[in-house]
């Protein structure tokens, strides 16, 4: 429970309450346990504070997201009452055109976290948002409807960026995809906090230890959503929200985390256990995510995978490689594939995900299908000469799964799939082939993975592995060791992809490079340097 209404429930004085964040007014509320909504909330500090998002747009409407916190990073600040939120979006920044309006439910029991479902849109139609409560008005965001299913618009823009480890280094890339124009949706492929506690020598510093409870997860959230660049982001475009490890626990899959015996051997935690952390971790990432009520946690499970259609020109999978996936073989880690990594069973997407993939890749009457997905589906061999090696919490560990896909593809003659991916901290652009170990072997897709936004700080253009790695990997076409995300716009005739980056993150004020540019032309499978 939110540790600063606990305090005011026994400091009751006038003092207190002000050094707490919370007007006077909240005295009543707090006061009568029978009162559960706060009719008329004042605040002493901004109730804002974490800004406005917007995400998973219709053809005629989109999410619009804020969570109450006059004291964002213990616990929110807010009394454990409901409060009544007053929201509008309008076709004008100034709101003098009301599309909709209306009042949500800001509860304690979700952090306070608003989560509107708006309806009655027009399609692909740019729309300004805004929230009240009392005295207090949220920013002015901004956000998009998609297109009619049935229509073919001329052109789709989107943004795939990810791994935005706080203590690593300066939001600047979120500010720079503030600023792109005309940006259909983002699609944040996870990592949007770090689990760790504190650790030095890093160019920002935060309070804490690991999170393990909702409260922790919810004030490592709020230092992150206080970054101005990254609220500039979220204020500027919606976004297609998933997660990968480190919304949780690092390197975790199903019912296992990170300390499964194999990594730190001398720490195990039971499943049953791990349960508790992914409820506490789940909650939290649905509390300020902008996705809708059908992505509210169901104990430690979630469905998070869904799909998005853009009129006949792009069908986006946002898929879930955590949740249902085996545990990692041959004990994680980058290294030769013991016998594990060739299990005909393996999933990545687990039986459910993948049936539904499928059938959505083969059905689909969209010219682009995307698949927004976490860990690279590319085979990246790291060996030495002869000897093949593998990181293991990839696609790579689990080549039987990844050939059922691939195989799918290519027996029923699915165009233009596309995969979007994060979670290697560098930049790599690919081909998807049916066969990786024969370069003339039918290629199935192309592969952007797109760097991170800070994790591993300012970085470098290439490594010293690249060279080896290029040449034992023909299917790879670029790598980039620099911190950015991808741009990419799709028309019916070819998709665009540029590399965007930053030179620097330990310091604030980067400007915007582009490191690479392809084009793939429909029905090509064909990656071609622009
Ligand atoms: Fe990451």
């Amino acid at each position: 429970m939110p540790g600063s209404a606990a305090r005011h429930i026994i400091d009751l004085s006038r003092r207190g309450l002000l050094r707490g964040g919370l007007a006077a007014a909240a005295l009543a509320a707090l006061a009568t346990p029978t009162r559960r909504l706060w009719a008329a909330p004042r605040f002493a500090s901004d109730p804002f504070s974490l800004g406005v998002a917007s995400g998973d747009p219709l053809p005629d409407g989109v999410v619009i997201w804020t969570r109450l916190a006059p004291e964002p990073l213990t616990g929110g600040g807010m009394p454990h009452v409901a409060v009544e939120v007053n929201w509008e979006i309008a076709a004008d920044e100034t709101f003098q055109r009301i599309a909709g309006k209306g009042t949500a439910l800001a509860r304690p029991e979700l952090g306070h976290a608003v989560h509107v479902e708006v309806s009655g849109l027009a399609p692909a139609t740019p729309y300004f948002y805004r929230f009240t409560v009392g005295d207090a008005v949220s920013r002015v965001g901004r956000t998009r409807t998609a297109p009619p299913l049935d229509a073919m618009p001329g052109r789709m823009r989107f943004i795939s960026a990810g791994c935005q480890n706080y203590e690593h280094g300066y939001f600047t890339a979120w500010r720079h995809i503030a600023e792109e124009a005309e940006i259909d949706c983002v699609f944040h492929y996870g990592d949007y906090i770090y689990e760790g506690g504190e650790q030095s020598g890093h160019p920002r510093r935060h309070q804490g230890g690991e999170t393990y409870s909702l409260d922790d997860y919810r004030n490592r959230y709020a230092l992150y959503k206080l970054d101005p660049d990254l609220a500039a982001a979220h204020a500027a475009h919606p976004f297609l929200t998933s997660f990968d490890d480190h919304e949780v626990d690092n390197n975790w899959t199903g019912s296992v985390s990170e300390e499964d015996g194999t990594t730190r051997s001398h720490i195990v935690v039971p499943p049953e256990i791990f349960a508790l952390r992914k409820q506490a971790a789940f909650q939290a990432w649905y509390e300020n995510s902008p996705v809708r009520r059908a992505l509210l946690p169901r104990g430690p499970e979630i469905t998070a995978w869904r799909a998005l259609r853009y009129g006949r020109l792009v069908d986006v999978a946002v898929l879930d490689t955590r949740s249902y996936r085996d545990d990692q073989p041959c004990g994680d880690g980058t290294k030769a594939p013991c016998a594990a990594v060739s299990n005909p069973q393996a999933q990545v997407l687990g039986p459910r995900q993948e049936a539904w993939l499928k059938e959505r890749l083969t059905a689909s009457p969209a010219t682009w299908k995307v698949l927004a997905q976490q860990v690279p589906m590319m085979r990246r061999d790291y060996g030495h000469g002869s000897e093949e090696a593998f990181a293991m919490d990839k696609w790579d560990g689990y080549p039987a799964a990844r050939q059922r896909l691939f195989d799918h593809i290519d027996a029923h003659g699915v165009k233009n799939v596309c995969v979007l991916t994060g979670d290697v901290h560098s930049a790599w652009a690919g081909t998807l082939r049916k066969d990786f170990r024969d370069p003339r072997s039918a290629a199935v897709g192309i592969e952007f993975i797109a760097s991170s936004i800070t994790s591993n700080g300012d970085g470098s253009e290439t490594l010293g592995s690249t060279a080896r790695l290029m040449a034992h990997n023909p299917h790879i076409a670029f790598f980039n060791n620099r911190r950015g995300y991808t741009l990419h716009e799709a028309t019916a005739g070819r998709m665009e992809t540029i590399y965007r980056a930053v030179d620097y993150v330990s310091r604030p004020g980067a400007g915007r490079e582009d490191k690479g540019r392809f084009i793939v032309e429909t029905g090509t499978n064909l990656l071609e340097k622009a």
